[in-house]
């Protein structure tokens, strides 16, 4: 049984537009409207922001809203970024750090994201930072020793007391937007890992409160048995985040695991 509560985020990542953004919002709204026991987010693009944040408001809904990425700087000349103060200013209250686009796309590299991480923790939101290997790094036999590289660097110089506003989420690379779902075995294997690096790093105690989340083509029909491993607490959501029906599936396995 697990002690923590579960965590289902849906990331929306460059996708909706500002009629479907509303829409999905209202729908995954009423869908989950008599759900519970699950911590429930969505991360809108940033122009959707104000307005999912709105209609979460009228419909006095308990989802909360987050960012899929922050700039660590508070204010200044960097054209383009966002600050954390002004994610905070429309509402967020969660931040994704380090997704795996991110880190491959975008090129983001582990000091930046460390950068992120202790930015989003000290100005009270909470953070989601995301680990994962490619396919090249698993097929070498590189699995552990990446995630865990990429926790420790994430976390460098995370004081403990803020340990409690974060979420790991372990999203192998391969698995995302391609259908490819880890086995539950082999997920369970990765996040047993993680705690026990946690541990490491904070004690026993914030181990077994911090909440690890598996991300990867997680749709309804594989999220019960991926979240009914004992160390899996819920997950992040990519393509199945935008069809409501899906997501509010995939919700309410996370409820009854
Ligand atoms: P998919 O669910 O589309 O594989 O994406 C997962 C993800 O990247 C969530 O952040």
């Amino acid at each position: 049984m697990h002690e923590r509560k579960p965590f289902v985020g849906g990331n929306w990542k460059m996708n909706t537009n500002r009629t479907t953004s509303a829409d999905l919002t209202r729908a995954v709204v009423d869908g989950l409207a008599r759900v519970e026991g699950v911590e429930v987010a969505v991360y809108p693009p940033f122009p959707y922001l104000l307005a999912v944040r709105s209609i979460l408001r009228d419909r006095s809904s308990s989802i909360r809203m987050g960012a899929q990425n922050a700039y660590h700087r508070p204010d200044g000349a960097y054209t383009g970024e966002i600050s954390i103060e002004m994610l905070k200013d429309c509402g967020a209250t969660t931040v994704l750090v380090g997704h795996s686009e991110r880190r491959h796309v975008i090129g983001e590299q582990d000091e930046l994201i460390n950068a992120k991480v202790r930015a989003v923790l000290e100005a009270g939101l909470e953070c989601v930072l995301c680990v994962g290997e490619t396919i090249e790094e698993r097929e070498a036999g590189h699995t552990d020793p990446v995630n865990q590289r990429q926790v420790r660097a994430g976390l460098a110089d995370v004081p403990g007391d803020w340990v409690n506003r974060l979420v790991l989420a372990y999203e192998p690379v391969w698995a995302i937007g391609t259908g490819k779902t880890a086995t539950p075995d082999d997920a369970q294997d990765v996040h047993r890992k993680l705690r026990q690096l946690v541990s490491g790093l904070y004690g026993p105690e914030i181990a077994a409160r911090t909440r690890i989340i598996y991300g990867g083509s997680v749709k309804p029909s594989n999220a019960a048995e991926l979240f009914a491993q004992p160390d899996i607490d819920g997950g992040l959501i990519g393509g199945a985040s935008l069809k409501p029906e899906d997501f509010v599936g995939i919700v309410k396995a996370a409820a009854t695991t």
